[in-house]
């Protein structure tokens, strides 16, 4: 195995190649690990972040959404186990290989329809998602963040466990289909 990249051959490439597949099957775990360390995040908020997190996916389920909506439900958020201020990209580019483009796009600005609720206070505009208003995935991020997002602070609402959703993330995280 070569020791500068300037040095390698089609045998290396082949043996790192396999080794990084291997990978592929360890996302839904890291993406399990991530959203457990919500729970040591509250943010000024009623409820925790993982409370939030389950608590969105939770209605998305209740409310007959599809498998990669309950995902990007319960994920919207696990780019704060990061950053804040950069968390819906963060997760977005967490969820890129996995998911559709339209599923990509609702998480990465999901924010700026959240804004709708509170840039207002913040001095910023809160009519931002209207910039989005011919995009073909706009009434999903609509209903995600109306419905589902919005919705879900409530310390004391009995959320779907943590746990119940790991088959799902196994599901849709463990094969990338879309190009790396
Ligand atoms: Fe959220």
């Amino acid at each position: 195995m070569f020791t500068k990249m300037q040095d390698g051959t089609p045998d290396d490439w082949a043996i790192i190649g396999a080794a990084h597949r291997e990978h592929f099957y360890k996302t839904p775990s890291h993406l399990m690990d991530m959203l457990r360390s919500l729970k040591d995040i509250t943010g000024g908020f009623a409820c925790d972040q993982l409370q939030h997190s389950l608590m969105t996916a939770t209605l998305a389920r209740r409310d007959d959404a599809t498998d990669e909506e309950v995902a990007i439900a319960l994920l919207h958020d696990v780019g704060k186990s990061v950053n804040i201020p950069n968390h819906g990209p963060i997760a977005a580019e967490l969820m890129r290989p996995y998911v559709s483009d339209a599923a990509y796009q609702v998480i990465y600005n999901h924010q700026h329809f959240q804004g709708k609720f509170y840039y207002t206070f913040m001095g910023e505009n809160p009519n931002m998602r209207d910039d989005f208003l011919k995009e073909s995935w706009y009434d999903l991020a609509v209903k995600l963040v109306d419905r589902w997002d919005a919705p879900a602070f409530d310390p004391e609402f009995e959320v779907d466990s943590l746990e119940s959703f790991e088959p799902l993330l196994r599901k849709i995280f463990s094969q990338p289909g879309r190009a790396l």
